[in-house]
């Protein structure tokens, strides 16, 4: 395992937003869950190295991560575990679990209890230190009807979880 900046490795840990996604872990009492996250943010806020994970209100990982008040993100080396990534990006751990049923390692994170994907590259362990929630006061209607059905009371909008990178590292 070696230590890493994860503002070092932005352009890699952003192309993996952008190529499939990237595992976003949680874990509750003894509950442990993943699901596939497509946007976020490495970040500087508050004198912080801070992950912004956009997570809507239906998902399971909402309750899990608001709950608990930690996450982590696990990033796949490139082209890696797609399949995996599909299905914990249509799945919800409310009907499955899902590290068991896609054969998928739940390893134990160093600083934060929660889980990383042990199959994937880069992992970052995650305090939340603030939250907010979308709809923000000015969003364009383009956004609001391609990504919220239109509406700026009932969307299932999302959650922006700033989280503090507490831990970062590369499984080889
Ligand atoms: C490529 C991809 C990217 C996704 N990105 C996000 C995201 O950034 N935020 C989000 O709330 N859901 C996102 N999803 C949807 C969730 O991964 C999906 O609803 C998942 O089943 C939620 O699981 P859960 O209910 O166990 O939390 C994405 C799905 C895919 C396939």
């Amino acid at each position: 395992m070696k230590k890493i900046n994860a503002i070092e490795y932005s352009a890699e840990i952003l192309e993996g937003f952008k190529a499939g996604g990237v595992f976003l872990n949680s874990k509750l009492g003894d509950k442990i869950n993943t699901m596939t996250m497509g946007w976020g943010s490495l970040s500087v806020y508050w004198g912080m190295p801070i992950l912004i994970a956009p997570v809507r209100i239906s998902r399971h990982s909402h309750h899990m991560i608001d709950e608990s008040g930690v996450f982590t993100v696990s990033i796949p080396a490139k082209g890696m575990l797609k399949k995996e990534l599909s299905v914990c990006g249509s799945q919800s751990g409310r009907d499955i679990g899902k590290f068991d049923t896609y054969n998928i390692t739940a390893q134990q994170g160093q600083v934060v209890n929660c889980p990383v994907v042990g199959e994937a590259r880069i992992q970052i362990e995650c305090k939340v230190v603030a939250k907010t929630q979308l709809p923000a006061k000015k969003m364009t209607q383009s956004i609001i009807d391609k990504w919220y059905d239109g509406t700026m009371q009932d969307g299932d909008y999302h959650t922006l979880f700033f989280g503090e990178i507490v831990d970062a590292y590369i499984i080889d």
